[in-house]
C-alpha cells in the first residue's frame, strides 16, 4: 500500500494542475497509468453536471476504481468561469462544443446556437447559474411515468438536501425574508447563495409584486416544492465565485487514488464486449484524444456510465448501433438493440426578452460601457471576490401560470406537471439584454426574460454522418405546438401588465424598439418567432420510462437508467429526464445523478 500510495503521489505532482491524477492525454494514461487500466470498475463519459456527481459518489468507497473521460480541458479555473457576470463570454468561447440547431420554422427558418460546455464541469461551467429544484410536481410526474416512486418529490428529499451547502452572499448581507433557510442543506458539495450585490431594482421587483400579488405573488423561496411566485434567485455561486460540477464533485474527489480523470479526449463509440442472456454487454468505450491519431479502447468491469449530455449521448448511442432501427440502417450502422426512444423526445425552453429605457444612471449597463469603470470593478473582485462581478441571472425570479380559466386549457391538454409548476418565468435583469439586436453603446435600460417552462413542443437529435466528430443534426421544433406560441405571447403581456406596477413608474421610462411596437396577438407572434433564443435547456432525449417495457414512446431507459435492451451500459445526465422540469436544469441533473449514484452502489453492494 505505502509503495502504491508513494507512486500515486509522483503522479498527483506529475500531471495534476489541481489535485488527483488528471491525465491531460490518452497517451498518458497508458504509459503512466498502467496500476488501474484493467481495474476500473466503471467507465464515466463525461464530466459535466451527471459525470461528476457519479465519479465522485462512486470513488467513496476506496475499493472503486474509476475512470472519468472528458472531451473537453480541465481548465475550469480560467478567470472567464470563475466571474459569475463573465457568463456571457463563454457561450462561443474554447469552452463551447458550439452547436447549431436545423433552422426552425417556429423561429422564422432561424438556426439558432446551441451551447453545451466543452471543460470538466460540462455545461455548469458555462451556464448562467441559477438554482433552482423545480417543483413537486415536476418530480411527481417523473415517478408517475417511470412507475418508481423513488423519483417523486417526498422520495427525493434526501439527495435535493445532500447536495447543498447554503452560504452567505458576497455582500454578506442579510438573507433573512430572500430564502426560507430552514429547507435548505449545508455541507454538501454545491455551494449556493443569494444575490452577492443589492441593486436598485431589487426593492422595487418586490414592491411590484407585492401590490399586484394576485397575479404576482411574492415566493419566499421557489424551491420550496411550491415554485410559483416572484422571488429572490438562488444562484451556484460561492464566496463571489462560480460553483461548476467540477469545482463541487471533482476537486474534492481528486484526492482520491481509486478516481482517474482523462481530459481532452472524445469517446467515439461503445463497444460490445459479449452477450449474456441473450443480450449485448457495453462494457468497453473506444476513444481518441484530441491531436492524437491512436484509437484506444477499455474495458469496465461493472458498467459504462454515459453522461455526454442531452446532445452527446444520444450522439454516442447511435454511433454504438443503439436506436431507433430505420435511422441506423439509413446511415449503415449496424443496428445492435433497436430502441426507438433514443434521440426522441427532446424538450427546452425557448425564451424572449423585453427591454425598457430607464430614468437611471445607475444600471449594471455602466460595466459594458465604461470601461474604466469595468477595470475597477475587475480589480475590485481579484482582491476580494467582491462586488457587481459576483452576480449571475438577474436578481429576481418569477415562475407563474396561465389564469385557470385561460382559453386554450378549454381544448389544450396542460403540458404542466401540475399546480406548482409554471408554465413561464420572468428574469429581472437591471441592464440590456437581447438575442436580435446588439448591445447600445450607451444608456440605461432594464429587461425582463419571459422563458417558456412548461412547452408541448417536442424535438430530436439524430445523424447525418457516422464521423463521430461531425455534429448531430439539432432539431429541437421550438414554438411548434399552438400552446407553446399561446403562453409565450401571454407571457410578454403579463410582463407588460407587472412593470405597470406603481412600482416601477419612477424607474422605468419606456419599452424600447422593436418590442414596444408589437402590440396585437399576430404583431406579438411575430416578435416573439423573430427573437426568441434558447435557455439552453436541451433534456429528456434518452428518456427513462417504465422497467422493461419496450417499443416507441415507452422510454429508452429503465427506471434506473439502465439502456432498454442492453447489460452494462447506463446514462446518467440530463438527456435521461422523461419530462422538463418548470426549472433551470442543472440542479434536477444533480438531484438524478444523486439518486443514481445510491441505485448503483445498492445493486454492486458497496
Ligand atoms: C449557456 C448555458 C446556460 C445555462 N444556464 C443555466 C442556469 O442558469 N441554471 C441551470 O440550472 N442550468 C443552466 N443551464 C443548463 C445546465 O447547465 C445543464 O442542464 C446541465 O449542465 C446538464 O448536465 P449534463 O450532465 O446533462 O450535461 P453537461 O453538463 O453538458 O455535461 C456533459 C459533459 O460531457 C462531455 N462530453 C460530451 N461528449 C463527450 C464524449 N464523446 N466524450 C467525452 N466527453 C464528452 C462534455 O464535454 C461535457 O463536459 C445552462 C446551460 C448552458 C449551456
Ligand atoms: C468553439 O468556437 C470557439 C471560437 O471560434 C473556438 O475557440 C472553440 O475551439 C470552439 N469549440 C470547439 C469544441 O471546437
Ligand atoms: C459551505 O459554505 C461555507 C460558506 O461559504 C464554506 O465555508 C464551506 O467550506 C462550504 N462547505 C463545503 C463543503 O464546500
Ligand atoms: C437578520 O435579520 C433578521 C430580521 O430582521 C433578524 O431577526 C436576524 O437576527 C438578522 N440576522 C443577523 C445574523 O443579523
Ligand atoms: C419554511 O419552510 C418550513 C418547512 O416547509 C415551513 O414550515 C415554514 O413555514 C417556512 N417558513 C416561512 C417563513 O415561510
Ligand atoms: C466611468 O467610471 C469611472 C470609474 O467609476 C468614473 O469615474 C467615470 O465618471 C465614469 N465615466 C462615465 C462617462 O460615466
Ligand atoms: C485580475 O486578475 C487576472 C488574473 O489573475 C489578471 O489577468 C487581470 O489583469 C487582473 N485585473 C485587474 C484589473 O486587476
Ligand atoms: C388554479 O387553481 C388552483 C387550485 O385551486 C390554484 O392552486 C391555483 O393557484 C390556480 N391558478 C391560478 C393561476 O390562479
Ligand atoms: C377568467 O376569470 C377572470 C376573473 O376570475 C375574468 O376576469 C376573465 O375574464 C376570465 N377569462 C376568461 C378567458 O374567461
Ligand atoms: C390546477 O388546478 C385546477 C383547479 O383545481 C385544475 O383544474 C387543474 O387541472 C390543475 N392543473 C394541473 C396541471 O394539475
Ligand atoms: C426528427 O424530427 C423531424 C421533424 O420533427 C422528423 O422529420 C425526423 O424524421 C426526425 N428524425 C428522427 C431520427 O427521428
Ligand atoms: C449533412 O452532411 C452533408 C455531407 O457531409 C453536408 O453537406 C450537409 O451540410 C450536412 N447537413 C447538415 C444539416 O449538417
Ligand atoms: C425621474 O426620477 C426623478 C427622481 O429621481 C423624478 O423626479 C422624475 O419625475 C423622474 N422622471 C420620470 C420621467 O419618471
Amino acid at each position: 500500500m505505502p509503495q502504491i500510495t508513494m507512486i500515486l503521489l509522483t503522479l498527483f505532482f506529475f500531471f495534476a494542475s489541481t489535485a488527483g491524477t488528471l491525465y491531460q492525454t490518452a497517451d498518458q494514461l497508458f504509459t503512466k497509468g498502467g496500476l488501474n487500466l484493467d481495474n476500473y470498475e466503471f467507465i464515466i463519459v463525461g464530466g459535466g453536471a451527471g459525470g461528476s456527481v457519479v465519479a465522485n459518489r462512486l470513488t467513496e468507497n476506496p475499493n472503486i476504481r474509476v475512470l472519468l473521460i472528458e472531451a473537453g480541458s480541465s481548465e475550469f479555473d480560467n478567470l472567464n468561469i470563475e466571474v459569475p457576470s463573465f457568463a456571457s463570454r463563454l457561450t462561443g468561447s474554447q469552452f463551447d462544443w458550439n452547436f447549431t440547431t436545423l433552422p426552425q420554422s417556429g423561429l422564422n427558418g432561424r438556426s439558432i446556437n446551441y451551447a453545451r460546455g466543452f471543460v470538466l464541469g460540462g455545461s455548469t461551467a458555462i451556464n448562467v447559474m441559477a438554482y433552482c429544484r423545480g417543483s413537486q410536481d415536476d418530480y411527481n410526474r417523473w415517478a408517475q411515468v417511470t412507475g418508481d416512486e423513488g423519483w417523486s418529490w417526498n422520495s427525493l428529499q434526501p439527495y435535493i438536501h445532500k447536495i447543498e451547502n447554503l452560504s452567505s452572499p458576497a455582500d454578506n448581507h442579510n438573507i433573512t425574508g430572500e430564502i426560507n433557510s430552514t429547507i435548505h442543506g449545508s455541507g454538501g458539495p454545491v455551494s449556493f447563495t443569494l444575490p452577492g450585490q443589492l441593486l436598485p431594482t431589487d426593492e422595487l421587483a418586490i414592491d411590484a409584486s407585492n401590490e399586484l400579488s394576485n397575479e404576482f405573488p411574492f415566493n419566499l423561496d421557489y424551491n420550496s416544492g411550491n415554485t410559483i411566485g416572484l422571488g429572490w434567485t438562488q444562484a451556484t455561486i460561492a464566496n463571489g465565485r462560480r460553483v461548476t460540477a467540477a469545482s463541487a464533485y471533482l476537486v474534492p474527489a481528486m484526492l482520491r487514488p481509486n478516481l482517474d480523470i482523462l481530459v481532452n479526449t472524445q469517446v467515439t463509440k461503445i463497444l460490445q464486449s459479449n452477450i449474456k442472456d441473450n443480450l449485448p454487454v457495453l462494457k468497453a468505450v473506444q476513444f481518441l484524444s484530441i491531436g492524437d491519431k491512436k484509437i484506444y479502447i477499455l474495458e469496465a468491469k461493472k458498467e459504462v456510465i454515459l453522461s455526454a449530455g442531452a446532445v452527446k449521448t444520444p450522439h454516442l448511442l447511435y454511433l454504438s448501433g443503439i436506436g431507433n432501427l430505420d435511422h441506423l440502417s439509413s446511415l449503415g450502422l449496424e443496428v445492435l438493440v433497436d430502441n426507438s426512444d433514443v434521440g426522441q423526445n427532446l424538450q427546452d425552453h425557448p425564451l424572449t426578452t423585453l427591454s425598457w429605457t430607464v430614468n437611471s444612471s445607475n444600471t449594471l449597463d455602466n460595466i459594458r460601457t465604461n470601461m474604466t469603470l469595468a477595470q475597477e470593478l475587475l480589480h475590485k473582485w481579484n482582491k476580494s471576490h467582491t462586488g457587481p462581478l459576483t452576480l449571475g441571472p438577474g436578481n429576481q425570479l418569477a415562475w407563474l401560470r396561465l389564469p385557470n380559466n385561460s382559453s386554450i386549457l378549454e381544448h389544450y391538454p396542460d403540458p404542466s406537471a401540475g399546480n406548482t409548476s409554471a408554465h413561464y418565468e420572468f428574469i429581472i435583469t437591471d441592464s440590456f439584454v437581447s438575442f436580435s439586436q446588439s448591445f447600445p453603446s450607451e444608456g440605461n435600460f432594464f429587461t425582463l426574460f419571459s422563458n417558456l417552462v412548461s412547452p408541448s413542443s417536442r424535438g430530436n437529435i439524430s445523424l447525418n454522418s457516422t464521423d463521430p466528430f461531425a455534429h448531430p443534426l439539432i432539431q429541437p421544433n421550438m414554438l411548434d405546438t399552438e400552446f407553446d406560441i399561446f403562453t409565450m405571447r401571454e407571457a410578454i403581456k403579463a410582463a407588460r401588465r407587472y412593470m405597470q406596477a406603481n412600482a416601477w413608474s419612477h424607474w422605468i421610462i419606456e419599452e424600447t424598439s422593436p418590442s414596444a411596437k408589437a402590440q396585437t396577438d399576430a404583431e406579438i407572434e411575430t416578435y416573439i418567432r423573430n427573437t426568441c433564443f434558447t435557455v439552453n435547456h436541451v433534456t429528456c432525449t434518452v428518456p427513462m420510462g417504465k422497467k422493461d417495457i419496450a417499443g416507441k414512446g415507452n422510454g429508452a431507459l429503465n427506471p434506473d437508467l439502465t439502456v432498454k435492451g442492453t447489460l452494462g451500459l447506463r446514462v446518467v445526465d440530463s438527456s435521461a429526464f422523461p419530462l422538463i422540469p418548470a426549472a433551470h436544469t442543472q440542479v434536477p441533473t444533480y438531484i438524478l445523478a444523486e439518486r443514481a449514484s445510491d441505485i448503483i452502489k445498492n445493486k454492486y453492494h458497496f
